[in-house]
């Protein structure tokens, strides 16, 4: 393999071009853990008086992406947050709030009590809600014959789900959706709205408050209802911990399962072959599920901190660095997938890692598949000629393999 040119893996804009795959499959077989170096001059967001930005170890690696994974003891998500920039002190407090930025034992205590509302019962009743909704979403578009299909399919669905997830009302969706692209499109100028992070995350956390009272007065059977009454080992989510896990089920739950969406219809339009198959033969669906998450791997990026001086494949990483997981990396290693840049509906078995691996392994994964499932299932039957008809633009971002914005045309249903 000739040496590519390696681009700058801290930079959003090389997301935004195409995921550089030829770059980290280099990576992965020459430098598996590599020094990226930070901007000379850059500083962490909103820290213009803090020391410059630090560089980071980048994972390409199956092996290695779940040996760091399952360590939390070595490679922790609460010292530096699981978010790859450095954040300010006080910041860096409040996201420890969140599940996904804590270690053993306050993990495993919040994980526990949080799973009380994430039960297989929960998310079975979910499933004709989801069809429901999936059925609404291809209406709102099938007689048109064209749409954006990030924008009127892929962003919907998601935003729906999670809605009726924890019972806020439909009518608030449009909010919820403005939140969500606030937080996480920040790298992308786009999507910056007229007020900050940090206030966005005030309106959200306020409007969480409100339904966290009003499900505290009547119960309904929604997660919010359960979350704000569940108690495990004698403890109680409070206030401020319910508030931040609403923020955290609308980012988590809301890019990524859009993201897989779109990157699968993508994936499909670039592989008529794979896509016939599906249409005729849509008992596929659960491992063309799967195969769209391994080749999209909807998040880019978690990050890790090393606890304590260690050494990992003979190369020397010092206690506080940082330590970063590639998921579209792992997700083609040729030691674990073959041939890994195929797009194969039918692969089986399927390991791939792009819900994570270990004690953080996605709360929402068979939430997420469901939706997925759905969605092609409704499409593929009532529009079996979908595809990409237009210019596909990128997310700038390090977080997540987002497509912004992709038409696509399709014969109307009469
Ligand atoms: C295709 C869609 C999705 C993808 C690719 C995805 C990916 C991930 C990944 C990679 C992690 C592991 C983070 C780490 O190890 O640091 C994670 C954790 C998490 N995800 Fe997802 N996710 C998706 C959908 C969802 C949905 C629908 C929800 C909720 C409704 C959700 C909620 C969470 C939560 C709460 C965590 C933290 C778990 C913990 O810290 O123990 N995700 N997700």
């Amino acid at each position: 393999m000739s040496t590519p040119a390696i681009p700058d893996f801290s930079d959003p804009e090389t997301f935004e071009r195409a995921m550089p795959h030829e770059s980290l499959a280099w990576l992965r077989a020459n430098e598996p853990i590599y020094w990226q170096r930070a901007k000379s001059g850059a500083r962490p967001v909103g820290m213009d008086d803090w020391p410059e930005a630090r560089g980071f170890w980048l994972v390409t690696r199956y092996d290695d992406l779940q040996t760091i994974s399952r360590d939390q003891a070595t490679f922790s998500s609460e010292r530096g947050t699981t978010v790859v920039r450095d954040i300010s002190p006080d910041l860096l407090d409040r996201l420890r709030i969140w599940m996904i930025n804590q270690d053993h034992p306050r993990h495993t205590r919040l994980r526990k009590l949080i799973n009380a509302g994430f039960t297989p019962r929960m998310i079975q009743r979910m499933e004709q809600h989801i069809r429901d909704l999936t059925r609404s979403v291809v209406d709102g578009v099938a007689r048109r014959g064209t749409c954006d299909f990030v924008a009127d399919v892929a962003a919907e669905l998601p935003l729906l789900v999670i809605a009726e997830l924890v019972g806020a009302p439909v009518e608030d969706r449009a909010k919820l959706f403005d939140w969500s692209n606030r937080l996480i499109g920040f790298e992308d100028p786009d999507l910056q709205g007229p007020t900050g992070q940090q206030d966005t995350m005030l309106e959200m956390f306020e409007y969480a408050g409100a339904l966290a009272k009003l499900r505290r007065d009547d119960p309904r059977e929604d997660l919010t209802s359960v979350l704000v009454n569940a108690e495990v080992d004698g403890e109680k989510l409070d206030e401020l911990g319910f508030n931040m896990f609403f923020i955290l089920l609308i980012l988590a739950g809301n890019e990524t399962t859009r993201n897989a969406i779109s990157g699968g219809m993508l994936a499909l339009s670039e592989h008529p072959d794979q896509k016939q198959r599906l249409v005729s033969d849509r008992d596929l669906l659960p491992t063309a599920t799967d195969e769209i998450l391994r080749f999209v791997s909807p998040v880019i990026y978690m990050r890790r901190t090393a606890t304590r001086d260690v050494t990992l494949r003979g190369q020397k990483i010092a206690e506080n660095d940082k330590v970063v997981l590639c998921y579209p990396a792992a997700n083609r290693d040729p030691a674990i997938f073959s041939p890994p840049d195929a797009f194969d509906v039918t692969r089986d078995p399927n390991p791939h890692v792009a819900f994570g691996y270990g004690p953080h392994y996605c709360l929402g994964a068979n939430l997420a598949r469901m939706e997925i499932q759905c969605i092609f299932d409704e499409l593929l039957r009532r529009l079996p000629d979908i595809e990409v008809a237009g210019p596909v633009r990128r997310l700038r971002s390090t977080v997540v393999n987002s497509v912004k914005s992709l038409p696509v045309r399709f014969t109307p249903e009469g």
